[in-house]
């Protein structure tokens, strides 16, 4: 097996291509290879959600996922969500106060977007379930709920 996969990502609507050792996660690929640190890392292990990513717009723990399996593949991040305004979901985080710390929070944005994307219009329990793979140390879960409550009135009208 060849020391070095060269892949190439469509990474928030730019053709990025680059060489990772085999086995390195997708995750690490992004900060240290394409140097977009909103993907951050925590736990290491799957657990916190902080380095949740969309691959084709599904949300994975990039932690988790080898970066050559998103070889030819979208990959969004954090810093693709906004363009010339800010995506209904970080509105919704800023509008509600569920901004807390910059760990756990890109991770939140990117799971709310693919819960929104595929239910818009979703219960308050239906937010809890999908953000389950989110952690927040702080508990400070109320907030975000609300936040992404927020953004689905966005994508109702
Ligand atoms: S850093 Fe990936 S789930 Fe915690
Ligand atoms: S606000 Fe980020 S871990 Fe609680």
């Amino acid at each position: 097996m060849s020391e070095i996969n060269e892949i190439t990502i469509d990474l928030n609507g730019e053709e990025q291509t680059f060489s990772v050792k085999p086995g390195v996660p997708l995750r690490d690929a992004i900060r240290n290879e394409l140097q977009m640190t909103g993907t951050k890392e925590a736990c290491e292990v799957g657990e916190c959600g902080s380095c949740m990513t969309l691959i084709e717009g599904t949300p994975v723990k990039s932690c988790l996922v080898p970066a050559h399996q998103a070889n030819g593949k979208e990959v969004t991040t954090v810093e693709g969500l906004a363009d010339d305004d800010l995506h209904p979901v970080q509105e919704g985080f800023i509008e509600e106060f569920g901004l807390q710390c910059g760990y756990c929070t890109p991770g939140f944005i990117i799971s709310s977007v693919a819960l929104l994307e595929e239910n818009p219009n979703p219960s308050r329990e239906e937010i809890k379930q999908y953000l389950k793979g989110n952690l927040c140390r702080c508990t400070g879960y109320t907030k975000i709920f609300d936040a992404v409550e927020h953004a689905a009135e966005a994508y109702d009208e």
